[in-house]
Parts: structure tokens; C-alpha cells; sequence
């Protein structure tokens, strides 16, 4: 039996873009998002977010959900543009209003909020002026984050500056996949600059305007191993390890950039401001650790800057977005954040897989949905046992909801969503999480997999 401490938040995750629709509605803005998903040929499917799962208008709904299923903590987003529709200046009350509503139900439910102010939706008047390769927009930010703050300070008790930075370099300015689709390492690299920026400001308004609130920022997590025991290997794991888990974890957990790191982007020196290295020193009171799978990496010359690449695991199990299943990159990535940086507390701020999932007479059997959440809540026991200061876990999603560039193509909620009635069904993972967090115990080796709803 895995028993979780008393207290533990069992939560699940979603972003404002991914599930609220109304996309138009109340005085929001456009952010990048909007503008990209309506870009002909941008998104798998050929959908946008939109109308999404129309949580907008639906939030009561999907919060009983929670409060059904026994959860005591829930991470949402705040969309800067429903707030800010230009980004900075006038502040739309009624987007704010929203968001009050929102916190309030939790309260009333007894959830705990964990509010994300950056997973990805920019206002697109920003990216006008610049985006993130613009230090205005870290001003911007901080200026945002007091308007949220002064709000909802009152019963939030724990903030997420930004999610995944990682993503927000590496799929808009290095892939060019992601709004606003550039493929310029120089200028990923100065956002990568500004972001932390933005999170320093953002963390330096919350302890003023919110004291006694805990304050983290949420990092990808990819656990690197090599392919081989060769040092050529090794040594490219190393390399692939800095640029894509140390490069960002390090300014927000130790306040400086690694020095390898510099080593390998040395033609691309970010500008910075006398007193960024003092600023980029704040200490946060969490860490939030987003994490999937694992990479697995050879040395490749022919790649530029990280002279590596990922090895396909042939022939292991994966998940519908490609991703291998190995449980273990949990714990291993909890021990050692834990083992070199010591943050004062982990979250997992989200963690879960996408499958085709079926109803099938009014239920979703997803076997391994389950059997995928049972692995890694084991690891995360483990680890908690072995000394990483876990707190909660947050499953990804809530809900289906329209995964980025996948569109709909990818369910990775334990409540299925029927896009076209808008019909919530609580999959057979959502009653098998529900059976966890409310005994704040999980059996090893199965067992809770095959109870039914209580
Ligand atoms: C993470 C994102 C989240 C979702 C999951 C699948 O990187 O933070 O919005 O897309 O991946």
C-alpha cells in the first residue's frame, strides 16, 4: 500500500485557453492562441478553441464535478487578454469577474486554487509590440499579475507564475510550431531571458501584495538517459540535459543559468539590465514539475548547438501523443531536483496521458489511462518515501479539451467531453482517481482499478 501524507492536494490541472471558450465573449481580447488556431492550417483538425468545452459558461458544472469525485485542489490558468484585453492599460472587469466567480465556487467546495497566470495565451497586442523578445512584456506581466493579485489574493493561496517556459522557446521560437512560430535560437534565447524576468517581477508582486501565499513557477520536466554507456552518449545526454531541463529549472531554483549552458549558446548572449543577476535570484516557495516521459539520446553532430538527438523506443508502450510510458522518469526526476536543488516543496503540477477513448454504453473504459496513472501515483509515492517534499499531484486534465496544435485529436481528460452536446462522462480513470484521493492511498498492485463510482 502506497499512503500518501495527510493534507496531500489531489487535484487536476487544465489551462484557461484549452478549456474556457467564449474566446470572444465579455471584452476579451485576442491573445496569440486565438490568432493562430484561426490561421488556416495551423491546427491538426482545423479547430480552435473557440467554443473548447465552453467551461466559461459551464464552470459550476465541472467544479461539482471535482467536488463529486472528492478532489481538494484544482490548477487552473487566468487568461491575460480576458483580464487585460490589450495586455497592459484597462483592465476589463468583467473577465476579472470570471475569475472571482471561478474561486469562489472552489471555496465553497472546499477546493484548494492553484492559479497559473502564463500557460501560453499572450494578448496578441503584445505580441504586436514584440512579445516576450520585448522587455516591456515582463513590465507587462508584473503589471498584470498585481491586477490578478489584488483580486484574488484574498483566497488564493497558491501561484504559478508561468508554465513551462521550455515550450514557450522551444515550440515559438526554435520549432516554430507553437504562436508565434519563429525558428531565430537568438531570439529564443533572449525570451528565455525575459521570461525569467517576468517571473522574478511576478514573484517580487505576490509577496507584496499577498504575504502569506505560496509562490512557484511550473518547469517541464524531460529525465535524460543515455543510449548507450559509451561517453560519446553520456556525454550527449549531459548536453541534451542542460539545454532542456537546467537551462530553464536553474534561474528559477538557484537563480543563474548553468555555465555549460552558456558554453553551448555562446553566439547567442541575451541583452539583460544591470541588476537582472540580483533579480533572477528571488526564491520561490515551490517547485511545480510538469512531466510526461522520458528522452532517450545518442550523440548526433549533425544537430546543431545540442549535438544530440532523441532514440525512438521501438517496441515499448506509448502514449496516443507518441510518448513513451516509463513510469520511473518520475521518480527519478523528484529525486534528483530534490538531491541537487532542495526546493522547499514539489508539485506535480501535471502529469497524464491521451488515449482514443470510446463510450460505450454510457461508460469509458480506459484501461490504460488507468493502468498509466497507477504507475507513475506508485513512483510518486515512492519518492515521497524516499524524501522529496511532494505535496499534491495534479493529473492532466480535467477534462478533454483541445490539446494546442493536436486540436480535439487528443483526449487527455478523466471526464471525457463530447464535443458536440458539450456532455461531461466521468471515464473509469476518473473514478479510479477519485478512489485514490479520497483514501489518500493507492494499492500497488492493482485493486482500485476495478472499483466502481461510490
Ligand atoms: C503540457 C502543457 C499542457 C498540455 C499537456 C499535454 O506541456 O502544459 O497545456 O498541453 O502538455
Amino acid at each position: 500500500m502506497v499512503v500518501f501524507p495527510q493534507g496531500f492536494f489531489w487535484g487536476t490541472a487544465t489551462s484557461a485557453y484549452q478549456i474556457e471558450g467564449a474566446w470572444n465573449e465579455e471584452g476579451k481580447g485576442p491573445s496569440i492562441w486565438d490568432v493562430f488556431s484561426h490561421t488556416p492550417g495551423k491546427i491538426l483538425d482545423g479547430s480552435t478553441g473557440d467554443t473548447a468545452c465552453d467551461h466559461y459558461h459551464r464552470y459550476q458544472e465541472d467544479i461539482a464535478l471535482m467536488a463529486r469525485l472528492g478532489l481538494n485542489a484544482y490548477r487552473f490558468s487566468v487568461s491575460w487578454p480576458r483580464v487585460l484585453p490589450e495586455g497592459q492599460g484597462t483592465v476589463n472587469s468583467l473577465g476579472l469577474d470570471f475569475y472571482d466567480r471561478l474561486v469562489d465556487a472552489l471555496c465553497e467546495c472546499g477546493i484548494e486554487p492553484f492559479v497559473t497566470l502564463y500557460h501560453w495565451d499572450l494578448p496578441q497586442a503584445l505580441q504586436d509590440g514584440g512579445g516576450w523578445e520585448a522587455r516591456n512584456t515582463a513590465l507587462a506581466f508584473a503589471d498584470y499579475v498585481s491586477v490578478v493579485a489584488s483580486r484574488l489574493g484574498d483566497r488564493v493561496h497558491h501561484w504559478i507564475t508561468l508554465n513551462e517556459p521550455l515550450a514557450v522557446v522551444v515550440a515559438g521560437y526554435v520549432l516554430g510550431i507553437h504562436p508565434p512560430a519563429k525558428q531565430q535560437p537568438h531570439a529564443a534565447v533572449q525570451v528565455s531571458h525575459h521570461l525569467n524576468v517576468a517571473h522574478s517581477l511576478a514573484v517580487q508582486v505576490l509577496r507584496g501584495l499577498c504575504p502569506a501565499s505560496k509562490v512557484g513557477i511550473t518547469h517541464v520536466s524531460l529525465p535524460v538517459y543515455p543510449a548507450s554507456e559509451s561517453s560519446e552518449d553520456q556525454a550527449a545526454a549531459q548536453r541534451f540535459d542542460c539545454l532542456v531541463n537546467r537551462w530553464f529549472w536553474e534561474p528559477s531554483l538557484t537563480g543563474q543559468y548553468p555555465v555549460e549552458g552558456w558554453e553551448l549558446l555562446a553566439e547567442f548572449v541575451p541583452q539583460t539590465d544591470a541588476g537582472d543577476e540580483e533579480l533572477l535570484r528571488v526564491p520561490i516557495d515551490f517547485f511545480g514539475h510538469n512531466s510526461y516521459t522520458r528522452a532517450v539520446v545518442r550523440n548526433d553532430p549533425s544537430v546543431p548547438l545540442v549535438g544530440a538527438s532523441q532514440v525512438p523506443q521501438v517496441g515499448r508502450p506509448h502514449t496516443g501523443m507518441g510518448w513513451e510510458v516509463y513510469p520511473d522518469h518520475l521518480y527519478d526526476s523528484l529525486l534528483r531536483i530534490t538531491k541537487d536543488y532542495r526546493p522547499p516543496a514539489i508539485f506535480v503540477t501535471e502529469n497524464g496521458a491521451a488515449y482514443p477513448d470510446e463510450v460505450q454504453a454510457g461508460r469509458v473504459a480506459d484501461v490504460q489511462r488507468v493502468h498509466y496513472l497507477r504507475e507513475h501515483l506508485v513512483r510518486a509515492g515512492r519518492a515521497i518515501a524516499a524524501g522529496v517534499p511532494l505535496q499534491g499531484y495534479f493529473c492532466w486534465s480535467l477534462l478533454d479539451n483541445f490539446e494546442w496544435t493536436y486540436g480535439y485529436t487528443q483526449r487527455f481528460g478523466i471526464v471525457y467531453v463530447d464535443f458536440d452536446t458539450q456532455q461531461r462522462i466521468v471515464k473509469d480513470s476518473g473514478y479510479f482517481y477519485s478512489r485514490i484521493a479520497s483514501h489518500n492511498e493507492l494499492e500497488e498492485n492493482g485493486g482500485n482499478e476495478t472499483a466502481l463510482p461510490e
